[in-house]
């Protein structure tokens, strides 16, 4: 098929490569012309694992322009990828949404015959909106190409976009129109049947069921999405509104969160507490969800919990840092990590920012160290007064403490002595529950968990 993704960030141009490697023949459209150069050059602007090698494998199948033509506007399916990120008032801004249906109906040829999908997390209605701004623009150009607008919300996790492109639980298609949702299948159906062959270093998960094709209505797919991340972000509050009980009575909310996820009906992940969710995703989605309800005057007190413990979450840590160190001005404090998870460059409302921006404001001197973070940190926060190290035990030199805020598995098989002769004090915060508890203490170091 002729797919065409508009926006070429995680989701665009992951979801390309995939389907590229699929045997699908694409175009991925940027506005920005660095991106597009990039990927001429063979260079995916963005870090995700596996994207590099799967990229020049199949980036002689793929074509990158910075804007629409009448023969990538008209292929067979077109997937919008564009960013919606966050107003003041927490609804997703639809302004690159709007523009790529602009620009879709100014270029769609008469004899095209083609699927445009909303994949970009947008708020309920927004497929009508698509539709709406699509069809106003051919009746002024006075064309008439048979053109159908579907939701498909992507529920990928950056660091593993790519599994989950390949191997997903479900595939969402939101549409009223019955033979496009026949062409969505179509494009899947490698997927949906599992008939591919694992690509390079992605092999197929043990016991994996066949995805589950789920066709609604544009509504309920919209806002399934919504739904899905708000829970998910619930599921990670909870377990961190547990570990503040867990710490007040002495239990290890580790234990306790295996022992309830272990429970089929609650299931074990995103049950990890420690410094709290980030990424761009989690707090949008809570927040536009908010901002919905609010249009209808509904109150939704699980969805505002979740937020509320989120930000609570991420004052734990420097919490910690006090009570262990006393006294925050002046002393030196190695920061690992600053992506909001491991496996990505992203650093939308990743915690470890917040909890370095107040280590700074509180007099500390923060030395930081990411394993691919930290130019972009650089060119991103310049205001952020951080010291930068090369390595983690270059971090933690001199420090009185170490606080470990994203767990790259760098950090998880860190050369503890040497850190141990590096730092001055023997404090470290552990924001992930990550690190063996019993192995640092027999070191000598002063654990500090989250939760336990
Ligand atoms: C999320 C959703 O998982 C995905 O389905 C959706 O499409 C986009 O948003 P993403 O934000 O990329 O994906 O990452 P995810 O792996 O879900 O992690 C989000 C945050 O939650 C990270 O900051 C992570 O550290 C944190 N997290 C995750 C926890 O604190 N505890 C957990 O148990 C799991």
């Amino acid at each position: 098929m002729r797919v065409t993704v508009v926006g070429s960030g995680y989701v665009g141009l992951t979801t390309g490569v995939a389907l590229a490697y699929l045997g699908h023949e694409v175009s991925c459209i940027d506005k920005n012309e660095a991106v597009v150069e990039a990927l001429r050059k063979g260079k995916p602007p963005l870090h995700e694992p596996g994207l590099d090698s799967l990229f020049s494998e199949v980036r002689h199948r793929m074509r990158f322009a910075s804007e629409l033509t009448a023969e990538t506007a008209g292929a067979d399916v077109v997937l919008v990828c564009v960013g919606t990120p966050p107003q003041r008032n927490g609804d997703a801004d639809l302004r690159y949404v709007e523009e790529a249906a602009r620009a879709l109906a100014e270029t769609l040829p008469e004899a095209a015959d083609t699927v445009i999908v909303n994949k970009s997390t947008v708020p309920v209605g927004s497929a009508r909106r698509v539709e709406a701004i699509v069809r106003e623009g051919l009746a002024r150009r006075g064309v008439r190409p048979q053109v159908s607008v579907a939701s498909n919300p992507e529920f990928l996790r950056e660091g593993s976009a790519l599994y989950d492109t390949f191997y997903p639980d479900r595939i969402v298609v939101g549409s009223e129109d019955p033979w496009a949702v026949e062409r969505l299948r179509r494009l899947y159906l490698p997927i949906l049947e599992q008939s591919f062959t694992p690509p390079q270093g992605l092999p197929r998960p043990d016991g994996q069921g066949l995805p589950v094709f789920i066709t609604t209505t544009p509504t309920s797919a919209e806002l399934c999405k919504y739904a899905a991340n708000t829970f998910l972000a619930m599921k990670i509050s909870f377990a961190n509104e547990i570990a503040g009980i867990a710490e007040r009575v002495g239990a290890d909310i580790t234990e306790v969160m295996r022992a309830v996820g272990l429970d089929r009906r609650i299931g074990p992940r995103y049950l990890g507490a420690g410094a709290g969710w980030g990424g761009s995703c989690f707090g949008k989605d809570v927040r536009a969800l908010l901002a919905l309800a609010e249009q209808y005057g509904y109150e939704m007190p699980l969805a505002q919990g979740t937020l509320r413990v989120n930000e609570r979450q991420r004052r734990v840590v420097v919490d910690k840092l006090q009570a262990a160190l006393k006294v925050l001005r002046g002393s030196t404090v190695g920061l690992w990590g600053l992506t909001f998870k491991p496996n990505t460059d992203d650093l939308r409302d990743a915690p470890a920012l917040d909890v370095a921006r107040r280590l700074v404001e509180m007099g500390a001197r923060v030395r930081a160290y990411d394993p691919v973070g930290m130019s972009r940190a650089q060119r991103e926060h310049p205001d952020l007064a951080l010291e930068y190290a090369p390595s983690p035990v270059a971090a933690a030199d001199d420090a009185d403490a170490v606080v470990l805020m994203t767990e790259w598995d760098e950090f998880l098989h860190v050369d503890w002595q040497a850190v141990a002769k590096a730092m001055r004090g023997r404090v470290v915060i552990d924001g992930r529950n990550a690190l063996d508890r019993s192995a640092l203490e027999r070191l000598g170091f002063q654990y500090w968990g989250i939760g336990r």
